[in-house]
């Protein structure tokens, strides 16, 4: 089989580099990709909003599945495009068509349905510039931390959590009157605060059957010992020790069970990755968000520890046919530790030489924010490189990876230290 992979991060390397290892696989392409997926795959020099250029590609390289990897193409019908093409709607495509992706792509949208389908979550109301005063009146019958949230795709950066009052009032006028997140925040969600320990929970689904895959914790925050502005994740740790099997089955059954038959009553078919955002509230899991993909930096630690083969996986998810395959992981701990741009996330600087990279020994090396030129490699992005290892333990892989973290350099590197630091007391 051909197969397409669409993106150019961390997570669309760790997919290629597992469907890389399918016996099935004949030649693997990657839209756009980078410095890392060109090892593995021919990089397609396109854009994953560019429908009719990934058409074109599709059929000029005999295309015979197409996974993609972000949010942004989904949310703009990249699947819908597929299924209304007469020359491409047999080649299946993995991902929720545009109003399934809603429940990334609309924070409202994504609260209705899992009040429709009995998801437990934290209550909310949702205002316009046109009620901004009924949303500053709400504000003040709420209790702090109080919550707001852009509607929209916002790039991660569409929260807003504040202690204050008169700030809270104040961001609320920023979203709304001013469009301080544009779009996004014409509409903005006021959220209860809920409390607890987040991990994210990974769902592969035909429509029809889901499978869980492993579940990882991200570390969202620039600073150590979880301070500063959020990033899109500094790195990521699988298996999560606080979410033994009592929580999993509670998450299977209040969560992910209502999801997918949320899908089939709703009339929402559903072929791909349902990324479920979790509150572990005192053993209770309360979902924070849905996204529609799966998330980056987890899948650097999810693939690394599913054993059974992914393309075989995707191809009984177009089949509807996930039902009939066993899906195996490793009880190995991995974990993954971003290296990032200096100054990220905010302004940072692009094209630094990296060094190292055919150093490193005894990780995995996937490439988030890299180019190449000339053999050489360059920084190219904020999110740089995930350094993924395996361990008995999640200290162990840690250790590992920190020493590789060492290895590869460039001009103003960083990365953080203290991955783990809140776990400890969950080991045994
Ligand atoms: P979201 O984009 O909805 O995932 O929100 C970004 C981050 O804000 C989440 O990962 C949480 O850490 C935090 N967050 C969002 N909603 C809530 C909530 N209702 N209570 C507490 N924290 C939240
Ligand atoms: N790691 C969070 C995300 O992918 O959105």
């Amino acid at each position: 089989m051909n197969v397409l992979v669409l993106g150019s991060g961390g997570r669309e390397h760790a997919i290629s580099w597992k469907l890389a290892q399918s016996p099935k696989l004949s030649k693997l392409y990657v839209a756009p990709g980078n410095a890392g997926t060109t090892e593995l795959a021919e990089n397609l020099n396109i854009d994953v909003n560019d429908f009719n250029e990934i058409k074109k590609a599709v059929l000029a390289n005999n295309i015979n599945l197409v996974i993609v990897g972000p949010e942004d193409p989904l949310v703009n019908g990249v699947v819908d495009f597929f299924l209304k093409d007469e020359e491409i709607k047999n080649i299946p495509i993995i991902g929720p068509q545009a109003e399934a992706a809603q429940l990334e792509g609309s924070k409202e949208y994504s609260k209705r349905f899992m009040q429709r389908n009995n998801v437990p979550t934290a209550g909310y109301e949702s205002f316009t510039k046109e009620t901004l005063e009924k949303g500053l009146n709400y504000l003040e019958t709420q209790n702090p931390p109080y919550v707001l949230k852009a509607d929209g795709l916002a790039a991660g950066k569409g929260v807003v959590i504040l202690n204050d009052l008169t700030a809270a009032k104040k961001e609320l006028k920023a979203m709304l009157a001013d469009a301080k997140f544009g779009d996004a925040s014409r509409k903005v969600v006021i959220e209860e605060f809920m409390s607890g320990i987040e991990l994210s929970v990974f769902v592969i689904t035909d429509g029809k059957d889901y499978v869980i895959l492993p579940e990882a914790k991200d570390y969202k925050r620039i600073g150590e010992g979880d301070t500063g502005l959020n990033t899109g994740g500094m790195g990521a740790i699988s298996p999560v020790p606080f979410a033994d099997d009592n929580f999993m089955k509670r998450v299977e059954e209040e969560v992910v069970i209502p999801t997918i038959d949320g899908f089939k009553k709703e009339n929402l078919p559903y072929k791909g990755f349902v990324f479920i955002g979790l509150m572990n509230d005192d053993g209770n899991p309360r979902v924070v968000e849905y996204n529609v993909r799966m998330g980056d930096p987890e899948t650097e630690v999810v693939m690394p520890r599913l054993k059974t083969d992914l393309l075989e996986i995707m191809q009984a998810v177009a089949d509807e046919k996930l039902r009939d395959i066993e899906v195996e992981f490793e009880d190995k701990s991995a974990t993954t530790v971003i290296m990032v741009s200096g100054g990220y996330p905010e302004a940072y600087e692009k094209g630094h030489e990296i060094s190292g990279l055919d150093k490193t020994e005894g990780s995995i090396i996937f490439h988030a924010g890299t180019k190449e030129d000339n053999g050489k490699v360059f920084t190219n992005g904020g999110r740089v490189i995930a350094v993924t290892s395996y361990g008995k333990d999640f200290n162990e892989a840690l250790k590992q990876s920190y020493k590789n973290t060492e290895i590869i350099d460039w001009e103003e590197k960083y990365f953080r230290s203290d991955l783990g630091f809140d776990l400890q007391k969950y080991l045994n």
